[in-house]
């Protein structure tokens, strides 16, 4: 007996990309989705998916608008319990707050209670699927795969990879980065709704020998992600060009040892030269934004209108605890707000799309997760749009979906997260 699920409410559909023409024509809205199988059958009228499925459970929920559920692009799980640690800039930070606690992530009691309180975290705030990094002990990756599965997520994550300018502990050599990614890639990927995903830190960090080492492996396993960090800060960005004067530019630093590809996911991406872009944009690579981290450690400002001209591939992430958030509303919120300053308003659309199915897309999931379509897997979000009183009396002013659904953007937080779904299961959040 197939298992059907009738959810009803305001579900938000895109039909294309709100980056191309207009962006309020980009989605529709229906009444109802109707699940089978944890997979979602179609969308359309309430009444006529309720004559087609007659014998399909029914959840109403009202105004509450369905969204496909959230889509983190890139985060540390590891740091957690440092999020929201004052006063450093990137390399000052990661050396006071995230060194070393990541070196904790040596016990592996201790990796599996943050795994599942990060994940408790992120799905209370609608986020369903997340690409970590996980620390350079492969319990960490155990930790992580281990809760994901346990909840039936969708997730990616490796083992960050890292054999120099780090603290004795936390880091391992070009050998034992590449022997150990390959082991845990070939327990993890694909088991199931997981995916591994090769983790070369940052360049500063790695040794042309360890770049060598993962861009070989990666070769040898080409459907497997790559993410890592590029041209975040240009304290970063200077440090770079001292410890690779062969290099053309932060980007060559990765395509010289094999870890520039389409599957390759690099966060920040702020301030890049024309070349990089261009090899980029060519590549069919994902230059994941990161606002609220960008604004935290005083990055810069990610030039999204730019990039989406330009027909980059771009997702949207946390960066928790870099980021200052769990959540992919204030994420929404920081992006708009980094759009302003660079002279686009991003619409509503937009915001939601980069936060589903741009960062699905991203991830190359874009056909499993990211949307509400036939085929597609029920991860799913209700947004309750009168969350707290603030965003209520807002809202009630709005004269269409997208004014409506724009103060929760704005102003939302975990509590307008009134019920989400992993494969058409609904959880307790
Ligand atoms: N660059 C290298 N590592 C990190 C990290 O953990 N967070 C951020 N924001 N940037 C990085
Ligand atoms: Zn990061």
């Amino acid at each position: 007996m197939s298992d059907e699920l009738l959810l009803k409410g305001q579900v938000l559909r895109f039909t294309h990309s709100p980056f191309e023409g207009d962006p309020a024509a980009a989605a529709r809205l229906d009444e109802a989705v109707l699940i089978r199988d944890g997979k979602v059958v179609e969308t359309g009228g309430a009444d006529a998916l309720c004559r087609a499925a007659p014998s399909a459970r029914v959840e109403d929920m009202g105004e509450a608008m369905i969204v496909a559920g959230f889509v983190d692009a890139h985060a540390h799980y590891p740091q957690t319990a440092i999020i929201a640690s004052w006063g450093k800039r990137l390399i000052d930070w990661l050396n006071c707050y995230t060194f070393p606690e990541e070196m904790r992530f040596a016990d592996a009691d201790y990796a599996a209670e943050i795994a599942r309180r990060y994940l408790d975290l992120t799905l209370s705030h609608g986020t369903t699927t997340v690409a970590s990094y996980c620390t350079i002990h492969s319990e960490s990756v155990e930790a992580f795969f281990t809760a994901a599965q346990a909840r039936g997520l969708r997730a990616a994550a490796g083992k960050t990879c890292m054999d120099r300018n780090a603290p004795e502990g936390l880091r391992d050599t070009a050998q034992s980065a590449h022997d150990q990614s390959k082991a845990l890639l070939e327990r993890w990927h694909g088991a199931g709704r997981l995916s591994y995903v090769i983790t070369p830190r940052f360049s500063p960090t790695s040794t042309p020998a360890q770049l060598e080492a993962l861009g070989a492996l990666w070769a040898a396993h080409p459907d497997c992600l790559m993410q890592t960090h590029l041209s975040e800060q240009t304290d970063e960005i200077a440090w770079v060009k001292s410890l690779f004067p062969d290099a053309r530019d932060y980007l060559d630093t990765y395509e010289a040892h094999g870890l520039l590809g389409a599957r390759g996911l690099y966060g920040h991406a702020i301030h890049l030269e024309p070349r990089e872009r261009d090899r980029l944009r060519e590549t069919g690579a994902a230059l994941i934004h990161c606002p609220t981290s960008n604004t935290f450690i005083g990055s810069g400002l990610f030039d999204m209108a730019r990039a989406k001209a330009g027909g980059q591939r771009v997702g949207l992430a946390t960066d928790t605890g870099g980021g200052s958030s769990f959540s992919m509303l204030c994420t929404m919120a920081a992006a708009y707000e980094i759009g302003q300053l660079t002279g686009t308003a991003l619409h509503p659309a937009q915001l939601v799309w980069l936060a589903t199915a741009g960062s699905a897309e991203a991830l190359h999931m874009g056909h499993e997760i990211g949307n509400i379509a036939p085929g597609m897997e029920a991860d799913l979000v209700a947004l309750d749009l009168a969350s707290t009183p603030a965003i209520a009396q807002r809202a009630a002013r709005a004269s269409d979906i997208w004014e409506a659904l724009f103060p929760t953007i704005m102003m939302g937080d975990d509590r307008a997260v009134r019920a989400v779904w992993i494969e058409g299961r609904r959880l307790s959040v």
